[in-house]
Formats: structure tokens, C-alpha cells, sequence
């Protein structure tokens, strides 16, 4: 009897141990299968994607995009004309161009196939939407960019433009590690500030609501840009939106009115040389 009483407390001793290590095994197993998808995400929104649009042929990254294009119902949100004013500078160069385009979207797919022996490189913020894109096109190239500013700040920062010396000392226009100026994008892929781009295209990040960062930073990052260019030739900025008030007002005042060559629906059109061949004022 004694000897029963034993045997059944260890049997159920050992059921209560097997149900605690399945428990810690699972759990074990669970923890390690959500690090591994984190790190997975992080590689996949870090370096986004492996295969770049370079490793399509001309032709592949076309018949993509006429496949896509012919069967989706969502279409990007620039108009044909005003798209065609970008169609044209592109055609106009004659060589693949080094292209630049704040955010990704439905155009992304257009853009990097109008291109398609050059580099299109996409920056894009928010990372849920990289892989809505990405999903269906792996093969185009885009890094995630952090804003330090807010839509709500904007009218702040165009008062203190000029006499803020942290961003706007003529001689000394710094995008990377500029941690001081909060409209210069400081963090950016060194592939990002070494290449002389042909064609800068803003139609991010969002700025329709106070919370958004708004389009300054990207406006004030791609000036500098354009002024710190040391091939010939000039810099090609298109900025979508220009009906809007920070669109319009940052485009006039950092972008410089001056340099603004085209106007169509609510796209414009600057062509920014190097700042060599500048006056003193920032326009
Ligand atoms: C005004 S959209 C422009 C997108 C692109 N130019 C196009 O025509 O599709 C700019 C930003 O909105 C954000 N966004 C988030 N969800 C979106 C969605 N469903 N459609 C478009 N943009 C979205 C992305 O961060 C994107 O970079």
C-alpha cells in the first residue's frame, strides 16, 4: 500500500515535470522563432532586398512593368503629363541616369523600368508599406530613411531660414552625420550621399496631417544635394504637390524659384546647379 502511494507520487512527480519542460519548450521555441523573424525583417528593411533592379535586364524590368501595369487597378498618382515632364528628362540625358525618388508607391515599378541601365534608388520611411511594395516587385532597390521633423513644424523652421547656421551656411551644406540640423537626412546609406544623382524625385514622405514629417527635410536634403554636385550639368528636381502649402512655400525658398523650369498640374520642375556657380544668397 505504502509502496502504491509512492509509485503513484512519482509518476504523477514526472507527468508535472514532462508538462513543465513542454511548457519552457515551447515557450523556448516560440521565443526563438519571433527573434528569428525579427532579424529577418531587420535584414529585409536594412538592405530591403537582395535582388536589385540591376540584376533584371532592360527588357525584364519592362515586360514587369507592362505585365503589372496592364492588370492592376491601382495606378500611380501622378497624371500622365505630369509624369511625362520626368519621362522626358530621362529620354534627354541619352545615358542611364543616377535617380533619386522619395518614397515608394505605384509609380516605383514606372520609374525604375524608365531607367532601366541606370540607378533608381527609392527612400521610403514607412517600413509596413516597403514591403507592400516589395512583395510584388523584390527587385527594386530602396532603404529606409528616418525623419526628425514634423509637418506641424514647418513654419518654425522656414522662419529661421538663412540666419539658422546649423543648416544653411553656404559654404558648408553637409547632409551626412549633420546631426545638428534636423532637416538634413544625416543617417542615410553612404551609397546614398557618394553618388552624383541626375534626377531627384520628391513626392514623399507624407505630409498631410501635423504628426507626418511633412516634405521639408527631403526638399532641404535634396538642394543640398544638388549643390554639392561635381560632374557638369545641372541637378533635375521634380517636387509633387505644389498645391500645398509647404510644397509650394519650400519649393520657392529652398529649391529657389529661379531654377524652376516647368510647371505642370501639380508638379514643378527645377534644374539646380552646383553651388559653385552661386551667389551668396542660398538661391
Ligand atoms: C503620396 S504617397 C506617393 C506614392 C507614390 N508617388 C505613388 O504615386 O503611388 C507618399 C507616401 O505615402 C505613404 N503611404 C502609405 N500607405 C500608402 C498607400 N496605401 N498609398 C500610397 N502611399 C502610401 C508612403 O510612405 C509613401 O512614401
Amino acid at each position: 500500500m505504502h509502496r502504491n502511494v509512492k509509485s503513484r507520487y512519482f509518476k504523477q512527480h514526472k507527468v508535472w515535470i514532462l508538462l513543465v519542460s513542454l511548457v519552457i519548450g515551447l515557450l523556448g521555441g516560440a521565443f526563438l522563432l519571433v527573434s528569428l523573424m525579427n532579424v529577418i525583417e531587420m535584414a529585409l528593411l536594412c538592405k530591403n532586398n537582395s535582388l536589385e533592379a540591376s540584376s533584371l535586364t532592360g527588357e525584364e524590368l519592362l515586360l514587369n512593368a507592362i505585365r503589372h501595369y496592364a492588370t492592376t487597378k491601382v495606378v500611380p498618382q501622378q497624371s500622365f503629363i505630369e509624369i511625362s515632364i520626368t519621362f522626358e528628362v530621362l529620354r534627354s540625358l541619352g545615358r542611364p541616369a543616377n535617380f533619386l525618388v522619395f518614397g515608394l508607391g505605384h509609380d516605383s515599378l514606372m520609374w525604375t523600368s524608365l531607367n532601366p541601365r541606370g540607378t533608381t534608388l527609392f527612400l521610403e520611411e514607412d517600413p509596413q508599406w516597403v514591403q507592400t511594395i516589395l512583395k510584388n516587385a523584390p527587385y527594386l532597390n530602396a532603404h529606409m530613411v528616418k525623419y526628425r521633423t514634423k509637418l506641424s513644424e514647418a513654419n518654425e523652421l522656414i522662419k529661421s531660414y538663412l540666419t539658422d547656421q546649423e543648416c544653411f551656411t553656404k559654404n558648408n551644406l553637409i547632409l551626412r552625420g549633420n546631426t545638428k540640423c534636423k532637416l538634413a537626412l544625416d543617417m542615410l546609406p553612404n551609397e546614398v550621399y557618394d553618388k552624383e544623382w541626375d534626377l531627384i524625385m520628391i513626392d514623399a514622405p507624407r505630409g498631410y496631417f501635423p504628426e507626418a514629417p511633412g516634405r521639408m527635410a527631403a526638399i532641404f536634403s535634396a538642394a543640398v544635394m544638388a549643390r554639392n554636385r561635381r560632374s557638369s550639368g545641372v541637378t533635375h528636381v521634380f517636387l509633387h504637390d505644389v498645391d500645398r502649402p509647404v510644397e509650394n512655400t519650400w519649393g520657392d525658398l529652398i529649391l529657389c524659384k529661379k531654377y524652376l523650369v516647368k510647371s505642370v498640374g501639380r508638379l514643378w520642375h527645377f534644374e539646380i546647379p552646383p553651388s559653385s556657380k552661386m551667389s551668396n544668397n542660398f538661391c
